[in-house]
């Protein structure tokens, strides 16, 4: 049985990768994509969302999100890793079809309906979109099966000291969603930090010739600039590793805790308050990604993004 998806997204070079591999997995059934604005705005991110899944061969319902938080300013600095166009400056084809009508609230309602206890939602970018969703229809927590979630970290942030970019970005919504009872696993910067591609690995991707992989290695030219400049031995695949569990999950091991979101604090805004040691007795709400199998995950991304003919 295919596992039947939503990616909730920003797109975004790590995005990009997340989106291609999940396409052309055999194990996930994407019944749409939407857009919440993260990386760059909501008009790029919807606009290379369409591109995308076009270059990939496919047509799929491509809903329009969030344009940004709804308690706070949005964060702008995404340009400065993915480029102006969120795409590390490639440039993309025109898309060969057109956004959906529908909202990303409503689309992944109207999936959570078809789809009772069966539907995922893998969400690599701000978590706005599925705390709008809540909002606007409060039984959907109870029909969602789980998220599979790239965000936060039990550890540092990589936004602030604290906090990591998606839930940096909307606290608030990531609080929400956190308390909102939905089973949550958690790829945090703990394992997606360590889910680095070398640039021998990109070399090898690029030497296959496949417009896919080649495509993918000349947005990921912006992205490596940024992982040399903070000391990197190469280049976090956040959105892509979150997917990739999606395929694999003996790619990673968890632990089960207790998370909440900081709201408040001045320094700490959008921590994940990750209870390893269960020291506040709550019921543990969330799987943890803690360790990684690093070389079977660049294995899989290889195997996915050549698998495009
Ligand atoms: O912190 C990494 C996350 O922030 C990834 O989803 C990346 O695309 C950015 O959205
Ligand atoms: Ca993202």
């Amino acid at each position: 049985m295919k596992r039947k998806i939503i990616i909730d997204c920003d797109p975004g070079i790590d995005d990009a990768l997340a989106i291609f591999m999940a396409l052309a997995s055999k194990k996930l059934e994407v019944l749409g994509i939407t857009t919440v604005a993260g990386n760059v705005g909501i008009d790029t991110v919807t606009r290379n969302a369409l591109s995308l899944v076009s270059i990939a061969g496919f047509q799929i319902p491509v809903c329009r999100g969030a344009a940004g938080p709804f308690l706070i300013k949005r964060e702008t600095g995404g340009a400065r890793i993915h480029g102006e166009n969120g795409v590390g400056d490639v440039l993309l084809p025109q898309p060969s079809f057109d956004e959906d009508s529908r909202s990303a609230a409503d689309f992944i309602n109207e999936m959570a309906g078809k789809y009772e206890g069966e539907l995922e939602l893998v969400v690599i970018g701000p978590l706005t979109n599925i705390a709008a969703a809540l909002g606007r229809y409060p039984d959907l927590s109870k029909k969602i099966k789980g998220l599979i979630m790239m965000g936060g970290a039990a550890g540092f942030g990589n936004v602030t000291p604290a906090a990591e970019f998606n839930i940096y970005a909307d606290p608030h919504a990531a609080a929400a969603v956190f308390q909102a009872g939905i089973p949550i696993d958690m790829y945090g910067l703990d394992v997606t930090n360590r889910a680095l591609i070398t640039g021998d690995e990109i070399a090898a991707l690029r030497a296959t010739g496949k417009a896919i992989p080649v495509i993918c290695c000349d947005m990921m030219k912006t992205y490596a600039d940024f992982y040399e400049s903070v000391g990197f031995s190469g280049l976090a695949l956040h959105d892509p590793f979150a997917l990739a569990c999606a395929v694999d999950e003996t790619l990673v091991r968890f632990k089960s805790c207790h998370v909440d979101i900081e709201t408040q604090g001045t320094l700490t805004r959008g921590k994940t308050v990750v209870d390893i040691l269960g020291v506040t007795g709550k019921k543990p709400n969330v799987r943890v990604a803690l360790e990684l199998d690093r070389e079977r995950f660049i294995q899989l991304l290889s195997n996915l993004l050549c698998s495009y003919e």
